[in-house]
């Protein structure tokens, strides 16, 4: 049974597990702790089975918000974990009066940028080298859409 939770700053070490493995420079506790305090937070846990499966984040203020992170564990990916937190995110956004959201993925990110796609979000921007891979840099695309 899948179930999507707002959560926030107590749930910071679900956050870091889930982003440390889906990122190679992840978020530590502390650092989820501080960010899902910051004022405009909001951030959501999807559960399978009760199990922490993925996350997403997001900084907003009035009208507009923004995905600072979104990640889903690789052995619950490719079962719309990720359609099921942007739904019902987007639904608690709208209530809260946002109208358009942005990102940034990486240019090589087809996997995203094909979710992203699906959900609306169209290319307005490119930032050169915005990814520091250590061994490489990668340019993001920003991406926008209306809510
Ligand atoms: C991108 C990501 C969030 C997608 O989550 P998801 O819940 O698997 O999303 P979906 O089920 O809708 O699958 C999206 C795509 O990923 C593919 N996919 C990625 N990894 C997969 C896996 N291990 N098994 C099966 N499919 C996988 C799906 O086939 C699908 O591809 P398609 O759109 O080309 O058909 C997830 O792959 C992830 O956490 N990646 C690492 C972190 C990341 O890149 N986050 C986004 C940064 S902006």
């Amino acid at each position: 049974m899948q179930e999507i939770k707002e959560c926030g700053a107590p749930f910071a070490a679900t956050y870091a597990r889930i982003h440390s493995a889906c990122f190679k420079k992840g978020w530590n506790e502390a650092t989820m702790r501080q960010m899902l305090l910051m004022p405009g937070a909001f951030g959501m846990i999807a559960y399978e089975d009760s199990n922490p499966a993925g996350i997403i984040m997001y900084a907003f203020s009035p009208g507009q918000a923004d995905i600072v992170a979104l990640g889903v564990l690789p052995e619950y990916r490719g079962k719309k974990v990720s359609d099921a937190l942007m739904d019902e995110s987007f639904g608690l956004l709208r209530k809260k009066g946002v109208s358009e959201i942005f990102l940034e993925v990486a240019v090589d990110n087809g996997h995203a940028i094909g979710l992203y796609e699906r959900h609306s979000f169209r290319t307005v921007g490119r930032r050169k080298n915005y990814y520091d891979r250590g061994d490489e840099k990668i340019d993001a695309l920003v991406m926008r859409a209306d809510l």
